[in-house]
């Protein structure tokens, strides 16, 4: 599978830094009541597992990845954490080993974006949900990127990542098709809310937390990538990372839009 981020060391500890920085905003209001089956499709290096288990100690989540390795690395995380109540397999989301409507809710995140058939994989997993329950998908959109002050070099160092994502099958502008996608793969009550990240210096913890070590560091990780590509010159792409280094100063502000669904198996 070509992928643009998500199997070195360096993304993983980025994706544990967004996950840890993001809890509030994006799992708030996630609570699966006691008893549930949950399935967790993509857990990656289980960034979002701890939190779903935290919230939910009393259901039973099952986490699926397509990487082992990804796998190893959340189980020993969750066993850390103490947590008990998950298990982990390794699975492909198109071919998953579970009976037809085993779930009571399904719970993506990130995952979407990377996919070539983003609709056909809610397709799949639908069948794996149990009438009547819910599916939660979280993603970004990198297009809904603006801060202050604007730099033109920040956004074609941004656009990198966006043609890297796109010309490895994915979609790094997602977040505003999650709507139209869930609606193509037959789910009902789909209700979308959009989650901005507003960060300025009166808030240092996201400052680092999002700026620095999410977004900023996204970002910088494509430098080779795209500079072999011929996608930008050095110079650009160094100036544009320094762009979005100056939004962490005194007077700088960034902002940036997850979007949450939520939807029915009908
Ligand atoms: C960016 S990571 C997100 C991980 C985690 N959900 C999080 O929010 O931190 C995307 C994950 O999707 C997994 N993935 C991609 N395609 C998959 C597939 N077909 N089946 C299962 N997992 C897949 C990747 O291995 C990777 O761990």
């Amino acid at each position: 599978m070509k992928y643009v981020h998500g199997y070195n060391q360096r993304e993983n500890i980025r994706l544990q830094d967004q996950a840890s920085t993001l809890v509030d905003l994006l799992h708030s209001d996630t609570f699966y009541e006691d008893g549930s089956e949950v399935l967790e499709a993509g857990c990656g290096v289980g960034a979002q597992t701890v939190t779903l288990a935290c919230n939910s100690p009393d259901a039973h989540i099952t986490s699926i990845d397509i990487s082992s390795s990804s796998i190893v690395e959340a189980r020993e995380r969750i066993e850390k954490a103490g947590y008990t109540n998950v298990c982990f397999k390794q699975a492909d989301i198109f071919n998953l080993p579970f009976e037809p409507e085993s779930f009571d809710h399904i719970f993506v995140c990130f995952v979407l974006e990377h996919l070539e058939q983003p609709v056909e994989a809610l397709k799949c997993l639908k069948t794996f949900l149990k009438v009547g329950g819910t599916i939660t998908s979280i993603e970004g959109d990198h297009g809904s990127t603006y801060f202050y002050p604007d730099n033109q070099d920040s956004h074609k160092a941004i656009q990198c990542q966006v043609k890297l994502q796109k010309g490895a099958g994915g979609n790094a502008n997602i977040g505003r098709e999650l709507y139209p996608i869930l609606d193509r793969a037959g789910f009902c009550v789909i209700k979308v809310s959009p989650r901005m990240v507003y960060v300025d210096s009166s808030r240092p913890q996201l400052v680092e937390g999002f700026i620095k070590n999410t977004f900023t560091a996204m970002i910088e990780g494509v430098r080779e990538s795209s500079i072999n590509q011929g996608l930008i010159d050095p110079k650009t792409f160094d100036d544009g990372i320094r762009g979005l280094s100056r939004t962490t100063e005194s007077d700088g502000v960034f902002c940036y839009t997850f979007f949450k669904a939520i939807a029915r198996r009908g």
